[in-house]
């Protein structure tokens, strides 16, 4: 069984310029230990899968669709307890750790709240657990700091006690949302080593929500790609990117700089992105593919395998070889 399992999820949002379809029939799960990445352009729902997923959406929006954690299915529960849920079973980590510490309470006592309330552990066996995690995500002298508040640590700090925090009940999964989309490039490698780690040492699953087609080349088992709220291609990663299937996932590792090639201007999708409250009925890709023909704005293609017994799924009406 796995560890998540999300069926036909759609999210949608009341606006005043009337609905916008922000995730349109995703489907998808993810096994105990895996690591998933979902990548896409901005704007094509990646955020918002995870925030239905995990009851997090803004007011106006609502989820349909099954997502099932565990045996148990996550869009029945009520808010309550789905709080709990997110504080011990699935762990988040944002792209600002800000949106997940309190700025004016110390990381000690905003730790040790979490284990008090959900492990049922007193003040000193909470903080002693606390700084075992301030350890794990490598602060140094965490014994002496987990006294500070937020602002006195940097960027990259503030990232790993925010890490820490999603780890403090030692969740089976860990959903990351572009945890280092706003940090310099040597932070942000540092930051994917220590999720490495984490996940050698806790043996936790991750979805890995970025931009960042180079991080998720090393990092990822498998790859799923979004575009207009639907799933364009899947599959494992290696396969996925040297063999792509689907016009939108060649677009995106085209425009990728890579140091065995010899191309000297990347190549970028022309076109705009889509108006998610104005999406075409067949592929949202259609209005910009090299590939699309007669069906493709009318008829959704399904997501299948690319070929009898392919790991790799996708969905799209060209066929496979003409798409090179
Ligand atoms: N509260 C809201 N009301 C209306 N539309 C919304 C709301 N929240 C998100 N959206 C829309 O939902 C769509 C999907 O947004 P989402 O945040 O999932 O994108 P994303 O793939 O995570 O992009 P990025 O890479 O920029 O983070 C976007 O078109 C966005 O404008
Ligand atoms: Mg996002």
């Amino acid at each position: 069984m796995p560890l998540l399992d999300i069926k036909d999820l759609t999210v949608t949002f009341r606006t005043g310029d009337g609905e916008v379809n922000a995730v349109n029939g995703v489907s998808f799960n993810i096994e105990e230990r895996e690591t998933l990445a979902i990548v896409g352009e901005s704007g094509s729902g990646k955020s918002q899968t995870a925030f239905a997923a995990m009851g997090l959406l803004a007011a106006n929006g609502s989820a349909k669709g099954e997502v099932t954690y565990n045996g148990q299915n996550l869009l029945g529960l009520s808010q309550r307890q789905m709080n709990k849920v997110r504080s011990d079973q699935i762990g988040m980590i944002f792209q600002d750790p800000m949106t997940s510490l309190n700025p004016y309470m110390r990381i000690s006592d905003q730790m040790a709240e979490v284990l008090m309330l959900h492990k049922g552990m007193g003040k000193k066996q909470a903080v002693d657990e606390a700084v075992k995690m301030l350890d794990a995500v490598r602060i140094p002298d965490a014994r002496a700091r987990i006294t500070m508040y937020p602002h006195e640590f940097s960027g990259g700090m503030r990232q790993r006690i925010m890490i820490a925090m999603a780890l403090l009940c030692r969740p089976r999964l860990l959903i990351a949302d572009e945890p280092t989309t706003a940090l310099d490039v040597t932070v942000q490698a540092q930051i994917m080593q220590l999720l490495g780690e984490i996940r050698e040492e806790f043996g936790t699953a991750i979805v890995l929500i970025t931009h960042d087609l180079g991080i998720v080349a090393d990092f990822c088992d498998r790859t799923l790609v979004m575009y207009g709220g639907q799933i364009m291609e899947t599959g494992p990663t290696e396969q996925l990117f040297e063999r792509p299937t689907h016009p939108y996932t060649l677009g995106l590792l085209k425009a990728v700089p890579r140091l065995d090639r010899e191309e000297e201007v990347l190549a970028t999708i022309s076109g705009e992105p889509p108006d998610m409250s104005r999406l075409p009925k067949g592929c949202p890709f259609s209005p910009r593919c090299g590939f699309a023909f007669d069906p493709c704005p009318t008829v959704r293609p399904d997501l299948v395998p690319a070929w009898e017994g392919s790991p790799i799924c996708r969905a799209c009406h060209a066929p496979v070889e003409e798409v090179q």
